[in-house]
């Protein structure tokens, strides 16, 4: 349904509509950024007749490789992962020991009747394995296929088709190669076409092929502040390249915009032969201290005449562009939009949402939902682990997936809260709450079983952070009189895009127990400069147990889980009711 005129009842509170529902109104010519906002790094797209599809980084997270989808390039539908079972990449998640290692830039294409998503798993084994996963359904998990496996040199590979039917993969450097999409041949040897402006790092290629020209778009100056996009263009495809003069074509390096990094981005068209592209920000502020949500994606609109080289609007959060193609949020699949809400009470046959995603593939039988909530079986890793421990026992670093899954920070301010119904027996079961950036870089809110000083135990309220910057001290509060044997609320709000404030409440809502004050610089940077901040739930036995076993009896089950999004900040200084 669209409505070009809002109903006259509506017209009282007309004034209070907000930019972001302005921005859905018919031929609008503005939107805000981010588009996509929340943990979307290093966005690829393209269209299919009235509908854009994006693919994003996800590095260890699992389920990996979300693909959205848009009509109106305003909301955007969470539409599969293309990495979604063990079996498409046997024991390679549990081999990976990085927090940053995994899933790197993909780039999305459609060719011929079929989605092609090409990527490369980092930092498992000898060296990179490429993987190239292919569907004629992006609506369904199930529907993308195992992926081919080729062996790159370099990270970030492109995928294009040339016109003869040859099929490359240029990659970080910038290099390029033919790659046989039966055998995942790539050929010999490599061909350097370009190597930048000079910024450091030249990767993220992307070539397009345009009156008479292949152009080489690529991101530039490492992913921090100075990162840029810049071009290249050759008659033929291996060269030589001629870099545009005006380079960098995108960038916020050395300016005091609220959107930092921008840059690794994909350019395409809507039906209306319009340019757009998409590349990924951080709404840091030059400061670049607070950015909790990490690399996010934003929208800007492009001139592209024939004949000349691309312009692109410089990235902001108010935007303004080419007329946007009606609201339409008629779009396949039971995933979420992005910028939605969360509402979920758990049944038997619920499942998990398709937006939630763990650290690692989780081990079997971890994670399942009754008509009493999510059950979570703890780890015996807490969501740190033991780290660096060369392996020794790998039920403790983390390596065998973490009793955990979350969702991402999408919005600046939001109140997130679930229910929690835990009967620990032995000192230090805990389960709880955190905003997860990775396992050096958190912040829990926990209901843990501790000693209390005579020889008893007593169950209470635990707030842990570390990261980036000073943590806090950890606050321990027992928890009140009357509150056990009820589920208790635990919540995390944002009400500042600097701090995390963790409380709880008692089964009836009527008391509350503040536990303590995070600051989100925790949570930017630092061991998680690529990734984005999750919210979630979790269980441990803080080590206990043995093999991969904790104690029995802590079982954790979470119910009424709710994620309220409350304002997104377009500036330093403006934010936007969400
Ligand atoms: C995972 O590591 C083990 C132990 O080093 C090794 O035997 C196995 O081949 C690795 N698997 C993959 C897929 O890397
Ligand atoms: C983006 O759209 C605006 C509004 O229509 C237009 O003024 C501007 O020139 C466009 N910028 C580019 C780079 O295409
Ligand atoms: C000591 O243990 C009893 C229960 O055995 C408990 O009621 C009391 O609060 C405990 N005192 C302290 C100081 O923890
Ligand atoms: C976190 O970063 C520090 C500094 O670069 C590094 O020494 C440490 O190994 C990292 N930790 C993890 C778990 O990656
Ligand atoms: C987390 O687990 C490790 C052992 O696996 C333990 O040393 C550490 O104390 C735990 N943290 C807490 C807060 O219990």
């Amino acid at each position: 349904m669209k409505f070009s005129l809002a109903p006259l009842s509506l017209l009282a509170t007309a004034v209070a509509f907000t930019p972001a529902a302005l921005a859905q109104n018919d031929a609008t010519t503005t939107f805000l950024n981010p588009i996509l906002p929340g943990w979307h790094s290093d966005p690829s797209c393209t269209r299919v007749d009235d509908t854009f599809f994006c693919a994003t980084s996800t590095f260890i997270s699992f389920p990996g490789l979300p693909v959205y989808a848009s009509k109106d390039l305003v909301n955007w539908k969470l539409i599969s992962h293309a990495w979604t079972r063990e079996s498409q990449l046997p024991g390679v998640s549990w081999n990976t020991t990085g927090q940053q290692d995994g899933m790197y830039a993909p780039t999305l294409r459609y060719h011929d009747g079929e989605f092609w998503l090409i990527c490369e798993y980092l930092n498992v084994g000898p060296g990179i394995i490429g993987v190239l996963f292919r569907t004629t359904d992006p609506f369904d998990d199930d529907a993308w296929s195992d992926p081919l496996l080729f062996s790159p040199q370099a990270i970030d590979p492109d995928l294009f088709w040339d016109d003869d039917g040859k099929v490359y993969a240029a990659t970080q450097g910038i290099i390029l190669q033919e790659l046989d999409l039966e055998t995942g041949e790539l050929s010999q040897p490599p061909i350097e076409i370009w190597t930048g402006t000079g910024g450091v790092w030249p990767e993220g290629p992307h070539i397009y092929k345009r009156d008479g020209y292949y152009y080489l778009l690529i991101a530039e100056g490492g992913t921090a502040t100075d990162h840029a996009i810049t071009i290249a263009r050759s008659e033929n495809i291996d060269g030589p390249y001629e870099a545009y003069e005006d380079n960098p074509i995108l960038t916020n390096r050395d300016t005091d915009e609220y959107f930092q990094t921008v840059g690794h981005g994909d350019l395409f068209t809507d039906p209306d032969g319009n340019w757009w592209g998409l590349c990924l920000a951080t709404r840091s502020g030059p400061e670049y201290k607070h950015y909790p949500m990490g690399r996010e994606a934003v929208l800007f609109n492009v001139t592209w005449d024939e004949g000349e080289w691309p312009v692109l609007e410089p990235v902001r959060g108010r935007m303004e562009g080419w007329p946007l193609p009606p609201q339409d949020r008629d779009i396949p699949g039971d995933g979420p939009f992005n910028s939605d809400p969360d509402e979920y009470d758990f049944t038997a046959d619920s499942g998990l949402p398709k937006h939630f995603v763990h650290w690692r593939v989780p081990a079997e039988g971890i994670f399942s939902t009754s008509d009493s909530g999510l059950e979570i079986v703890p780890s015996r890793n807490n969501l740190t682990g033991v780290l660096g421990s060369n392996g020794d026992d790998i039920a403790l670093t983390g390596q065998r997936g973490l009793s955990f899954v979350g969702r991402r920070q999408t919005h600046t301010l939001f109140d997130f809260s679930v229910d929690l119904s835990f009967s620990p027996r032995e000192v230090g079961q805990e389960a709880g709450v955190t905003v997860f950036l990775t396992q050096v870089n958190h912040i829990d809110l926990g209901l843990v079983l501790l000693e209390s000083g005579n020889g008893s135990t007593a169950l209470h309220l635990r707030m842990r952070a570390e990261g980036t910057g000073s943590p806090p001290p950890e606050e321990t509060v027992a928890l009140p009189q009357g509150w056990e044997g009820k589920p208790v609320r635990l919540h995390i709000t944002a009400e500042d895009p600097q701090t995390y404030v963790l409380f709880a409440s008692s089964d009836d809502g009527g008391d509350i127990v503040e536990v303590g004050t995070a600051s989100s610089e925790l949570v930017s940077g630092g061991n998680g400069s690529f990734v984005g901040s999750l919210l979630g739930a979790y269980a441990t036995c803080n080590g206990g147990g043995s093999g991969t076993e904790c104690p029995e009896g802590g079982v954790a089950s979470f119910q009424r889980w709710r994620y309220t999004p409350v304002a997104q900040y377009v500036s330093e200084d403006e934010s936007v009711p969400a």
